[in-house]
């Protein structure tokens, strides 16, 4: 009897080509769950705003070839009907077809309050990388402290505040009295908030969105030196994405306070519940794309606009292998006999 050898067909893991391929395809999931929840913005309807932004990004997500699995997503598989974690996403393809293989970490909608408010920062964002790339964070608070480029190694989550503030200063060549550091406003930082003002350094206080406050950290002009206290661990893994792409820095410790994390966590396999994790940790990926649409103005983007004939979008793509940090800013038109482009 004769048997024909099949060759084994496997799917592809990132290559640089792919890393470009999808980055582009990433930026369409996160620009069309952007406009989604644009729409409802200020309506005073955070889940709703939080559910268009989900629908549209799980729809967008199932045109990409691709195998993806959710890591980070709207919650467990029976607290969330899609994008829950362990959910599969891409396009159908036939049996043994090329894809990818890649994990994806998302936050439909960063922000749901600042969205339902029309508050600054609100944005739809994702980080990508090939298998196991992402930690799959469980959903519990992360302290944590996002710098800069020029502030690697220059603070420590168990420092002082004031010596932190005073090094990031060092760094920056320049003044605590001149650092601008943001905070979430919650009663959990009262001590933090009253150390950075006896240390001197200004405070922007946040509502909600410590991600894109992350982001802004790192990149030079945004008038954000820095971003500490707790928030959402999920968020930090999101963020790490980012901060590797900026070649920032930033450490996170999981704050494990109830019976049911501790056992969480030991069921995750994460032995060391004060383990103080770096970027490179939060998102260990070789192959990282990070890609963010602003749905309000915020410091890096602005908000969705919708005028007529069109909408306008604006966006961030990261992706570390490649080394490419794209801010995009897209007019999405809806053919009309007048159509008509502005140049800003
Ligand atoms: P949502 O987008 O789910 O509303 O979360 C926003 C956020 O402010 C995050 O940016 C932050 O990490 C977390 O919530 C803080 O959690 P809490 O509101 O419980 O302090």
């Amino acid at each position: 009897m004769v048997t024909e050898s099949r060759p084994e067909l496997k799917a592809r893991t990132f290559g640089e080509n792919i890393e470009s391929d999808l980055a582009s395809r990433f930026l369409r999931v996160v620009e069309i769950a952007a406009i989604a929840s644009a729409r409802t913005m200020g309506q005073g309807e955070r889940k709703l705003s939080d559910h268009v932004a989900t629908e549209a990004m799980r729809k967008t997500m199932d045109s990409i070839p691709m195998r993806g699995t959710i890591v980070i997503g709207e919650g467990e598989r029976d607290e969330a009907p899609m994008l829950y974690i362990g959910e599969k996403v891409g396009a159908e393809f036939p049996d043994g077809t090329d894809v990818p293989e890649i994990d994806i970490a998302v936050d439909p909608l960063e922000g749901t309050n600042l969205c339902a408010t029309g508050a600054p920062g609100a944005i739809t964002v994702l980080a990508a990388s090939e298998r196991g790339g992402l930690l799959n964070a469980p959903d519990c608070y992360m302290e944590k402290i996002v710098v800069g480029p020029s502030c690697k190694d220059a603070v420590h989550l168990d420092a002082p505040v004031a010596d932190n503030l005073k090094n990031i200063a060092r760094r920056l060549q320049r003044d605590v009295e001149d650092l601008v550091v943001i905070v979430l406003d919650r009663p959990r930082h009262e001590k933090l908030i009253s150390d950075i003002r006896h240390a001197g350094a200004r405070i922007r206080l946040i509502g909600d969105g410590d991600l894109s406050a992350g982001i802004a950290a790192a990149v030079i002009g945004t008038g954000v030196h820095a971003v500490m206290g707790s928030g959402g661990a999920p968020e930090g893994v999101i963020t790490a994405a980012a901060i590797r792409c900026l070649n920032g820095y930033m450490q996170g410790r999981l704050v494990i306070d109830k019976p049911e994390l501790e056992q969480r966590i030991a069921r995750m396999g994460i032995k060391d519940k004060s383990k103080i994790y770096e970027a490179e940790d939060l998102a260990p990926g070789k192959q990282l794309i990070f890609a963010a649409t602003g749905v309000t103005d915020g410091a890096l983007m602005r908000g969705v606009r919708f005028f007529g004939e069109g909408i306008r979008t604006s966006s961030v793509i990261l992706t570390l292998r490649t080394g490419k940090v794209r801010f995009i800013d897209s007019i999405h038109l809806e053919k009309g006999p007048d159509v008509k482009v502005r140049f800003a």
